[in-house]
């Protein structure tokens, strides 16, 4: 009999448009004004191809002109979780193509010194039953996050997860296919990078996502 293994997708979105915008949020002069705007029109670009596989159904429509088949989102609808803070900066850039998604919340912190993630809020339904989820979060780092954050999505019965991220590195990739091997998981970012470095921030990256987009004062 023969057994099928499920591996973590990953996809790498090659777009000159997503490597400029990238190439502009990585420089340090970006003022977070400009990081924000080309955060939310990057995160559309990826969510293009991060919602490819999004589920749909086939409804009779009639044109001006004829009775036809169209497509349509099919139920439930997708569910979109940003992990807070930094992940809310991708928000709009997301919804933007699924506004009739639902919207969940996930507060998550990484103590700086352990890397180690906990969560300290969470607001989305306790059953994920049948539900695809696109969970948001600009840096997949050592992947400590993402992992706590799809593991607690797929336990509420979430049937496929898509993180969306706009930079990941090689380690926190690693992690992810080995913590979540098996899984129904896609990752979707604009660039893997060359390495962390021993603070935990990916390297060449483009610094703390959340200061970047939001200030140091949360
Ligand atoms: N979080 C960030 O905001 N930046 C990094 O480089 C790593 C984690």
């Amino acid at each position: 009999m023969a057994v099928i293994v499920v591996v973590m997708r990953l996809h790498v979105v090659d777009h000159p448009l997503v490597a400029h915008k990238l190439s502009t949020l990585r420089d340090e002069r970006t003022d977070s004004p400009t990081f924000r705007r080309l955060t939310d029109e990057l995160v559309t670009l990826l969510a293009y191809e991060a919602t490819r596989d999004v589920r749909t159904e086939t409804v009779e429509i009639t044109t001006p002109v004829a009775v036809t088949r169209g497509t349509r989102l099919s139920y439930p609808r997708p569910l979109v979780v940003p992990i807070l803070r930094a992940g809310l900066g991708m928000l709009d850039g997301m919804t933007r193509l699924l506004p009739t998604a639902e919207v969940g919340f996930l507060g998550m912190v990484r103590n700086e010194e352990t890397l180690e993630a906990s969560t300290y809020a969470t607001r989305m339904p306790d059953d994920l039953s049948g539900r695809q989820v696109y969970v948001l979060d600009p840096m997949l780092a050592t992947g400590g996050t993402l992992v706590a954050a799809i593991r607690m999505l797929i336990d509420r019965g979430a049937t496929d997860v898509t993180a969306v991220v706009l930079l990941a590195s090689p380690e926190g990739v690693a992690v992810m296919e080995r913590e979540l091997a098996g899984q129904p998981v896609t990752v979707v970012t604009a660039a893997v990078d060359e390495r962390l470095n021993e603070h935990g921030y990916i390297v060449p990256g483009l610094g703390d996502a959340g200061d970047r987009l939001y200030g140091t004062a949360g």
